[in-house]
């Protein structure tokens, strides 16, 4: 394994670039230079603020914009400091990128319903959907939001299977800008802890000493085809391996992630080395913007502390659209994380597919495969209906038997999870 590989990001991009040095082990800096935290640390201002948002209009936030608000008031969006108004919005859309000029592909403020906005105020409590408040908003801008626009320019289309479009439909029809004062992460989480901020995960990695760090980006239970890619990148790069699911929002059909953490712990436990493997969750709401996706996934992991990403075969796609047609070519992603690779500062790992040779009993690129050999896969789709939903057993070849083990017993206790829980 190469562990000698140079990771220095060396750009000199408009969002800032190098290394950061704590504790003897240089990690790449942020995106833009500094993580950005809202989080009211201070317990007299935070009362102090609390108080005054009793008094305040109250917005309260579907689980995605939690996430959203989440993942801003950690620094995980960094530089984004705020949610954006109209003019960052429509650059955003249009041209990826913040007032600063520096690069972000997917807009991100408050959905808000038109009642709320009555009497103008200056200033709203955001809260969760049981009502506890989490954060005080001051009021930069309302405006009104044309979700179906939006959809166009971030997802390239507005068909009606796209999950993102499916939801914005829903969405109330006002959006409101500024930088929000943040109480309490929102406590809807099972899995917290292990959800550790950018500065947390950033002192663990520094821990292990090695500032390379190649990140593993995942929505799905990690089944052996994933596990050859993380480790045959780890080979490749050296460094460190983050495994750092998304553990927000997803597909309504998809593993929830309440499935999906134990697999990843007993997966990570067995067979991956702790010397040189993390595992922590991310409570990212996913918009399956394919290429799109694939760039922000890259500022948010530079945020984290990683110097690269590994994308593979259509990366954050969201599967196929209403003609049946998937909604990006399977290489989109790839080729959008790669143009902007270096403005960004991490490198992407471009995974190539792989495929299992049934005779030989091993995977390899597909591109590998010997004329007339047997392969065999399982596609998300077999696993939850064929498999997790009937009680058969997932093959070895496919799935680690202890992944196996606790996908089935996690799937015959509580069906199929809410996306989020
Ligand atoms: S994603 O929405 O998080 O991208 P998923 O969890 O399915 O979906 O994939 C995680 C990562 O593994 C992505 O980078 C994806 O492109 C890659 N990947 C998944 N399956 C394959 C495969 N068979 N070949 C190559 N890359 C793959």
């Amino acid at each position: 394994m190469n562990r000698d590989v140079d990771h220095t990001p060396g750009q000199a991009g408009p969002a800032g670039s190098g290394t950061s040095t704590t504790g003897g082990c240089s990690l790449i800096s942020p995106f833009g230079g500094r993580l950005v935290d809202l989080v009211v640390h201070d317990s007299d201002e935070r009362a102090a603020l609390l108080e005054r948002a009793q008094n305040l209009p109250v917005v309260p936030l579907s689980l995605r914009a939690q996430y959203d608000l989440e993942m801003l008031a950690v620094g995980a969006f960094s530089p984004l400091d705020r949610f954006m108004g109209r003019d960052e919005y429509e650059s955003v859309l249009y041209e990826m990128r913040l007032e600063g000029g520096e690069l972000f592909p997917i807009p991100l403020a408050v959905p808000c319903r038109e009642e709320v906005l009555r009497g103008h105020p200056k200033e709203v409590a955001l809260s969760d959907e049981e009502g506890a408040v989490l954060a005080l908003l001051e009021v930069d801008e309302v405006y009104p939001a044309d979700v179906l626009r939006e959809m166009r320019a971030v997802l390239g289309g507005r068909d009606s299977a796209h999950p993102l479009v499916v939801e914005a439909k829903r969405w109330p029809n006002h959006y409101l800008a500024g930088r929000p004062r943040v109480f309490d992460l929102p406590r809807h989480r099972l899995h917290g802890p292990m959800c550790l901020t950018p500065a947390a995960l950033r002192a663990r990695l520094t821990a292990m000493r090695n500032a390379t760090v190649v990140a593993f980006q995942t929505r799905n239970p990690m089944h052996r085809i994933h596990e050859e890619l993380t480790k045959r990148a780890l080979q490749t790069v050296g460094g460190t391996l983050l495994i750092h699911p998304a553990v927000g929002v997803t597909r309504p059909q998809d593993v929830g992630a309440a499935l999906r953490v134990e697999a990843y712990e007993v997966l990570v436990h067995n067979y991956y080395d702790p010397s040189d493997t993390l595992l922590s969750l991310m409570p990212l709401a996913m918009r399956f913007a394919g290429p799109r996706e694939a760039v922000w996934h890259a500022i948010i992991r530079r945020n984290y502390g990683a110097t690269h990403l590994i994308v593979g075969r259509d990366h954050a796609g969201p599967g196929p659209d209403s003609h049946g047609v998937p909604f990006y070519g399977p290489h989109d992603a790839q080729a959008m994380a790669e143009h902007y690779s270096h403005e960004i500062g991490v490198k992407t790992i471009l995974a190539r597919e792989l495929a299992y040779l049934t005779d030989e009993d091993r995977y390899v690129e597909l591109n590998e495969v010997p004329h007339g050999a047997r392969v065999s896969s399982i596609s998300g789709t077999q696993v939850r209906e064929e498999y997790l939903a009937t009680g058969k057993k997932l093959p070895e070849w496919f799935t680690r038997p202890e992944v196996a083990e606790v996908l089935q017993r996690a799937y015959a206790q509580a069906g199929r999870a809410t996306p989020g829980a």
